[in-house]
């Protein structure tokens, strides 16, 4: 048998039902008559798969359909059509041989027993996903030197802190040795301590142990640390799949670089790259570089060549900053390039 892409989504759908109350006392009344339905697209038909190792970054904005599409793979949601497979099953038919292929954090509800402590929660895992002593072990320190778990061990999980509880909720998703961690904003109310914690835990274990990573964030410093593709959702529908890198380089004509000089140079030109901007005065100065047709490399070169340099930074755009341009104009993504 060949080997397939791991997580296969086809024509994905989910709606759900709405019934509307009517404001108002005539609404009220005729209410009682008659109610209006409505049917929301929460995942409009999509389409997408992914290899084994893969880090994916799954972004919309609040109502895009993330967390949906997300219980759909685990199983938890059954779609109203469309198909799944995720390692060749079918999540919501097989949940309980899916849940031992998958690790799941739902960052706004904990998947642990709330009166349970953190180390007994961890052993009932131990049993139910029937983890040999010796790799559970050896699981259970590995997460205990990223996250910090030795501490909270003892501790009931409904007295942790937000950002405690999520270190043990992904520790918990992990120590099954999962080929697939779906992960519904994990670093939701962590401190940026944590949130570094995390993110070095992921990359580990998405390089080391090949484990495919499905990330679902507001955070866009998350994406960009650690994921190479992004998968952009709009009113249920895809509107970008596509390596991170791309989508920058499609949005983002220039790139700053800014210099401090040993004094004020006075009028800085650079004559042999005429399409370079230069705004500023004094001893700072901004170059625009039009990324298509100049290296920064050259324009630092020109520069230093040319002038006593004290310092240079390169300032690249965000992702963050992409994404939200296109939150706020999705079309753009299919209009053609603006000519030269
Ligand atoms: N059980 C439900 N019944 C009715 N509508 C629902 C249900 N679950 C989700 N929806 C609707 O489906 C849409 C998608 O919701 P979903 O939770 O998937 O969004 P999301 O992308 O995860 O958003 P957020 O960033 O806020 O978490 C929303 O409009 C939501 O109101
Ligand atoms: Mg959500």
């Amino acid at each position: 048998m060949s080997e397939g892409p791991l997580v296969v989504v086809d024509h994905l759908s989910r709606h759900f039902t709405l019934t509307e109350s009517r404001p108002g006392f005539w609404g009220s009344v005729t209410g009682l008559f008659s109610r209006a339905t409505s049917v929301r697209r929460a995942v409009d038909d999509i389409s997408f798969s992914l290899e084994a190792g893969e880090f994916v970054g799954y972004v919309g904005e609040n109502g895009a359909g993330k967390s949906t599409t997300i219980k759909m793979l685990t199983g938890i949601l059954v779609p109203t059509s469309g198909t799944v497979r995720v390692g060749g099953l079918v999540p919501w038919e097989s949940r309980r041989e899916n849940s031992r292929q998958i690790g799941v954090v739902f960052g706004q509800r904990s998947q642990l027993w709330w009166d349970l402590p953190v180390r007994e929660s961890f052993d009932l895992l131990r049993s139910i996903f029937r983890v040999p002593e010796g790799r559970f072990r050896e699981n259970l320190a590995e997460l205990d030197d990223a996250l910090e778990l030795s501490p909270l061990l003892a501790t009931p999980v409904r007295k942790l802190s937000l950002g405690q509880r999520m270190r043990c909720d992904l520790a918990a998703a992990f120590l099954h040795d999962p080929k697939i961690l779906f992960l519904d904003e994990p670093t939701i109310g962590l401190d940026l301590i944590a949130k570094d914690h995390v993110r070095s835990f992921l990359k580990r274990i998405n390089q080391t142990r090949r484990t495919t990573i499905v990330l679902t964030t507001h955070d866009m410093d998350d994406i960009e640390a650690l994921c190479e593709r992004i998968v952009i959702l709009d009113e249920g529908k895809i509107v970008y799949d596509g390596a991170t890198e791309s989508l920058k380089r499609r949005y983002v004509r220039e790139k700053g670089v800014v210099v401090e000089f040993h004094g004020d140079p006075g009028v800085v030109t650079l004559p042999d790259l005429p399409t370079v901007r230069v705004e500023g005065e004094g001893a700072k100065r901004r170059f625009s570089v039009p990324v298509d047709s100049v290296g920064v490399a050259t324009v630092i070169a020109a520069v230093a060549a040319r002038f006593a340099v004290k310092d240079i930074s390169i300032h690249e755009p965000k992702v963050g900053e992409v994404v939200k341009r296109i939150y706020d104009d999705p079309a753009s993504l299919t209009r053609p390039e603006p000519g030269p």
